[in-house]
């Protein structure tokens, strides 16, 4: 558990107190709910929840829906009403998971010996449960086990992972379109579904990008950086014509990041439909790539997640 800070004035002696990271993708968008082979990190960028015994559930915090959250992962783990208080440097509907770092953040706090997989699983209930959105397990999975210095290679159907070394010399951006939106209003249960009956647009993206994973895996760990880059933009293709989850907005900012020097590659990150894009820099030319985007750029570095015993 990473040290522990201190609580807010009014939650002195509060019994809860847990902090989870956000994460990126680096590979692997829109494969998750079918049980397909992704590649996330956590980053160093946190939610910390503490709270204290109430007669009612509420939350002091700028996560959109938060009290449904709270009330959602309150019902998954059993626990009885808390205030909770939360403050947090991930900002939200900006790609990198603000829902799974406050679910993650909280299932810590309530349980905080609980098995890594097992409270991915309930954040990913509690996620589907407060917000009606079919999400996969990824975000919360990265949120929980994430380690730091590395990107985890998930099977999300066996939820077996492996953690692949990322190099030091590349900076991990995540740059916001702009274009905020709150999952439940996109399609994203839409895709889902159509993934799921086989539509065979829908499947070549599923299809192509669990091959681009396994392959973005052998690459980052031969540090084939260029290949990584080429994968990017394989992968955004993919998501723009295949699948169809972005917008002309991301597709020019990405156009832009590409063009950028010393950037590897960079493509639409998460759910899409707006939100954020990832991009993959040379750790010493970042400012090329914030001068091409002229956008606001996260830089991140990979991190622990909430369930990673350290010691
Ligand atoms: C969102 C969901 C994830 C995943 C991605 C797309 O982030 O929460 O489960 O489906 O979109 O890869």
């Amino acid at each position: 558990m990473p040290a522990q800070r201190t609580p807010p004035r009014s939650f002195v002696g509060s019994d809860w107190h847990g902090r989870a990271p956000g994460r990126v993708n680096l590979i692997g968008e829109h494969v998750d709910y079918l049980g397909g082979l992704v590649l996330p990190a956590a980053v160093d960028r946190f939610t910390e929840v503490w709270a204290r015994p109430a007669p009612e559930w509420s939350i002091e915090s700028d996560v959109p829906g938060g009290l449904g959250y709270v009330k959602a992962i309150g019902e998954e783990l059993r626990a009885d009403p808390h205030a909770v208080q939360v403050t947090s440097q991930v900002p939200p509907n900006a790609g990198i998971s603000s829902s799974a770092a406050l679910l993650v953040a909280l299932a810590a706090a309530i349980r905080p010996d609980m098995d890594g997989k097992q409270a991915a699983l309930a954040c990913q209930r509690a996620e589907q449960k407060a917000t009606g959105v079919q999400v996969g397990v990824m975000d919360q999975f990265a949120a929980a086990l994430g380690r730091r210095g590395s990107a985890l290679l998930l099977d999300c159907a066996t939820l077996e992972y492996q953690v692949v070394p990322f190099p030091d010399e590349v900076a991990i951006a995540v740059i916001d379109s702009g274009e905020h939106r709150s999952l439940a209003s996109t399609p994203y249960n839409q895709r889902r579904r159509e993934a799921e009956s086989g539509d065979p647009k829908r499947r070549k993206h599923v299809d192509s990008e669990i091959q681009r994973v396994r392959v973005f895996a052998q690459a980052l760990h031969d540090r084939n950086f260029t290949r990584m880059g080429e994968l990017l933009k394989e992968s955004h293709q993919s998501l723009r014509d295949d699948f169809e989850v972005s917008t002309p907005n991301v597709d020019a900012l990405v156009e832009r990041a590409w063009s950028a020097d010393g950037c590897y590659g960079a493509r639409i990150m998460g759910a899409g439909f707006g939100g954020s894009i990832l991009a993959l820099v040379d750790k010493h030319r970042t400012e090329s790539l914030a001068a091409a985007v002229d956008r606001p750029v996260l830089f991140c570095a990979t991190a622990d997640g909430a369930f990673v015993r350290t010691q």
